[in-house]
């Protein structure tokens, strides 16, 4: 059965650009994000991983490691670094999982054979630091991720791990949150006390209360 949402993201020892790393001892505590792209030295994933790259401050703001893989070896993953970093105005200083028997790929469903024959399409797994799976996407090869759509969704999940409140449509760190259903009226204004508005009775927006 495929993997879902709140199921342990599989573990695993592989080979990257960056040394054998066992993927729950290098997640640590911290939140990770694990994306698969169809092959190296191809055109939309090095615009996705330079794009990554550049995001590196806004990853380790968040306490996010972030590892891509593609069932290319190590040496033509490490080659191809020197292309990303040198169009894409970056440094690569993520791993790149080497998956040359597609172990990680068939224990994570990234190979969609009547998509993409026998390459990974584009899975991406934001795994939080209890190692469950929080969010799963699913694009195409002709499709690039939009990567701060994924910082955004990280921020969502942080917020509301810790919280109980949700985020609507669009929503964006700092804009108001709806509190959870869980919660009674009569419990808003202690737990909310930065106020609170009552739409309907089933949809109540508070201030983003960590901010
Ligand atoms: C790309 O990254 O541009 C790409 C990779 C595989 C298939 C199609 C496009």
């Amino acid at each position: 059965m495929s993997l879902q949402l709140n199921d342990e993201a599989p573990d695993f020892t592989a080979q990257t650009t960056e040394g054998e790393i066992n993927f729950h001892e290098w997640l640590g505590d911290s939140w990770g994000v694990l994306f698969s792209h169809p092959a190296d030295y191809t055109p939309v994933c090095t615009t996705e991983l330079g794009a990554t790259a550049r995001l590196k401050d806004e990853f380790a703001r968040r306490n996010v490691k972030v590892a891509a893989l593609s069932v290319d070896e190590v040496d033509s993953h490490k080659g191809w670094i020197q292309d990303i970093n040198e169009t894409q105005n970056t440094q690569v200083e993520f791993p790149i999982i080497a998956d040359p028997d597609r172990k990680i790929a068939d224990l994570y469903g990234m190979i969609h054979p009547n998509a993409s024959g026998n390459l990974t399409v584009r899975s991406l797994f934001v795994i939080g630091p209890d190692k469950k799976i929080k969010l799963m996407i699913v694009y195409p090869a002709s499709t690039g991720r939009n990567f701060q759509e994924i910082l955004r969704v990280i921020d969502s999940l942080q917020l509301t791990a810790n919280y109980s409140v949700a985020t609507p449509a669009d929503w964006k760190e700092g804009e108001d949150v709806v509190i959870s259903g869980s919660i009674k009226d009569e419990e808003i204004p202690a737990k909310f006390p930065k106020g609170h508005r009552i739409v309907k009775p089933y949809l109540r927006m508070t201030p983003q209360p960590n901010k």
